[in-house]
């Protein structure tokens, strides 16, 4: 990693940021929750060549116990949801990865059309992904999301090394600012896109909603709303709980969790993190042993996910997510690999997968869990750094037979 010149930037930000949440009111253009700003995101199945898609996501997850700053492995990502975002004046528009595990924005060097609003900050950016570095120049420079949100002086990241991944310009990062420390070499942390929007007074609150819709339905994409969430998306209302205090899930979008199958507890109250970054739902070793005999799936080779017969998925029972006060409920159809997508991960036509794998590593690690797409695609997210908490709400999705 570049050596973190450790500056007072970030330090001298924290007070202004306490004055602009009090005088919102008498902000020109506050945007409040009731008028959230909506990006359309597509989703990307890539079908050149994922294989094995649980050892790409456990890729991920070893580099982030391990300390890493996120670690997706995108070239390897069966599901990738992206944004288009602009950036310059007049606006070139990219298509980054959308990333709450992780923090920077940066688009590749050679996609990148400066402007005149393009300014080289001297400083170089690195950052550690599961699948490889990506490295290069850190820019300053005019971010449009959709063509109404307006993003001055963003930090970006302009990567001469990158993933290479196709059909992607970049990330999105929508992760804690926290993640991005020590990852610019002339700065401590820098702001994220969320934390500009709400300095800058685009958005009355740092809030940010997640909507996906299952990959497998006709309407395979989501949205992304900044300052608030969007009511339409949802059934009923949302309920938050406070990012965790066990480290290291405290440093991302971690959250307290246990989780039971049918009646069975496969998994005291842990620490673990959402993501939208990784596509599967991740449980401790030991808790994915209680629900691979629960199941009664084997360890498909092919896949690298569980495989059942169509008699076991008669008999499957619901997974029981508890957090906070609230339990969520995963049927057994929102268990499997959408079928219309076995061919992506290398399965037959025919086979039925379950979406829930085992993290590689036993609970107690202090990140036990990743709720990933699968679990995202059912349920509404919020991600609340204002308040510091992470919430969650059904939608038309929750309980419908998609897979
Ligand atoms: C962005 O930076 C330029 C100079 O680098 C400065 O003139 C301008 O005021 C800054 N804008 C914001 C919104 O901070
Ligand atoms: C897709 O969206 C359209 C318009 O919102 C809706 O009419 C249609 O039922 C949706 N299809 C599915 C499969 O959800
Ligand atoms: C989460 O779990 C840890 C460990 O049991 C506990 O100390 C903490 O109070 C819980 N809640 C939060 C919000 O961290
Ligand atoms: C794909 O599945 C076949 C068996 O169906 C297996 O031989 C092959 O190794 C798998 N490919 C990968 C990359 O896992």
């Amino acid at each position: 990693m570049v050596p973190s010149t450790r500056s007072l930037s970030f330090l001298l930000a924290l007070p202004a940021l306490a004055f602009f949440s009090l005088s919102a009111s008498a902000l020109p253009h506050p945007r409040t929750a009731s008028s959230p700003a909506t990006l359309k995101l597509a989703v990307r199945i890539n079908s050149y060549g994922i294989k094995n898609i649980a050892a790409a996501d456990r890729a991920r997850i070893q580099a982030r116990q391990a300390g890493g700053s996120s670690s997706i492995s995108a070239t390897n990502n069966v599901m990738l949801y992206t944004a288009d975002i602009g950036v310059g004046s007049p606006p070139t528009y990219y298509t980054v990865l959308v990333d709450t595990g992780s923090s920077n924005t940066w688009i590749e060097d050679e996609a990148y059309k400066k402007t005149a609003t393009s300014h080289d900050t001297g400083g170089i950016f690195w950052v550690a992904y599961g699948s490889g570095d990506v490295a290069g120049e850190e820019y300053t420079d005019t971010v449009t999301l959709n063509s109404d949100l307006v993003i001055d002086n963003q930090s970006i990241g302009v990567a001469r090394v990158s993933l290479g991944t196709e059909g992607l310009d970049g990330f999105l990062g929508l992760g804690p600012v926290g993640l991005t420390r020590g990852t610019v070499s002339n700065q401590g942390q820098v702001a994220t896109v969320m934390d500009n929007l709400y300095h800058q007074e685009t958005i009355s609150s740092e809030v940010l909603g997640v909507f996906f819709a299952p990959a497998s339905s006709d309407n395979s994409s989501g949205e992304l709303t900044f300052g608030g969430y969007d009511t339409s998306k949802i059934t009923g209302g949302v309920s938050y709980v406070p990012i965790t205090s066990t480290s290291p899930a405290s440093g991302y979008w971690g959250i307290n969790q246990s989780i039971s199958y049918g009646d069975t507890l496969i998994l005291d109250e842990t620490a673990g993190i959402v993501d939208t970054g990784t596509t599967l739902i991740y449980i401790p070793s030991d808790a994915f042993d209680k629900y691979q005999s629960a199941t009664g799936g084997t360890l498909d080779e092919a896949t690298g996910l569980l495989k059942i017969s169509s008699d076991q998925y008669d008999q499957l029972s619901s997974l029981y997510l508890t957090i906070g006060e609230v339990t969520y409920e995963l049927t057994p159809n929102a268990q499997i690999w959408p079928r219309s997508l076995n061919s992506a991960i290398n399965g037959t036509s025919d086979g039925i997968y379950l979406v829930v794998s085992s993290s590689g590593s036993s609970s107690g690690s202090g990140d036990d869990f990743t709720n990933g797409y699968c679990f995202l695609e059912r349920f509404y997210s919020v991600f609340d750094t204002t308040n510091s908490q992470v919430g969650f709400a059904t939608t038309e999705y929750t309980y419908a037979t998609t897979n």
